[in-house]
């Protein structure tokens, strides 16, 4: 895949803007995660260039951090927690239905573009185990029956936006 060469100058601004800074590579990233919704090699190679950051410290910075992204995401990223006391509360059952119901692997996003399934860490709610976060909306003590219709909600409620 290939990025547009619109996107390719977007990252060139972003990395002109924070020349200056003593060390501004994830200031740098999360610009570029929030506008546009992934960090591929590719544009991880403009930064190195721009910056004269070696690609391997900007790689190893993406992928320790698990808000940046090497792929594109859905446009409903669906975190379901998989910290202790969620964990302890079944939320592994809920991923899988999760992937399962979507028709994914965790991590994957569905062909649609739609939902992304991604495990993440405690989201600091957890009296509500097991938490999903989806969209920074927080849905409480999730049951596996309810997450088809938690899919079937924000499937209608897009196809409502979109007449
Ligand atoms: S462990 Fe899941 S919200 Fe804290």
């Amino acid at each position: 895949m290939t990025i547009k060469e619109e996107a390719k100058k977007e990252v060139i601004a972003i990395c002109a803007s924070h020349k200056d800074e003593p060390s501004p590579l994830m200031v740098i990233l999360e610009e570029i995660q929030k506008k546009l919704g992934y960090i591929p090699l590719e544009v991880q190679e403009v930064v190195s260039k721009e910056m004269g950051i070696p690609v391997a410290e900007i790689y190893g910075v993406v992928t320790f951090y698990n808000f940046f992204s090497l792929t594109p995401k859905g446009k409903y990223v669906v975190g379901v927690c998989l910290g202790t006391a969620c964990y302890v509360k079944n939320s592994q059952q809920i991923i899988d239905k999760f992937a399962q119901s979507l028709g994914i692997e965790i991590g994957g996003t569905t062909e649609d573009g739609l939902f992304t399934v991604d495990a993440v860490r405690c989201i600091g709610a957890c009296a509500l185990a097991p938490s999903v976060s989806i969209n920074g909306r927080v849905y409480a003590k999730v049951t596996p029956t309810e997450v088809d219709k938690i899919i079937a909600d924000l499937r209608k409620k897009e196809e409502t936006a979109n007449g």
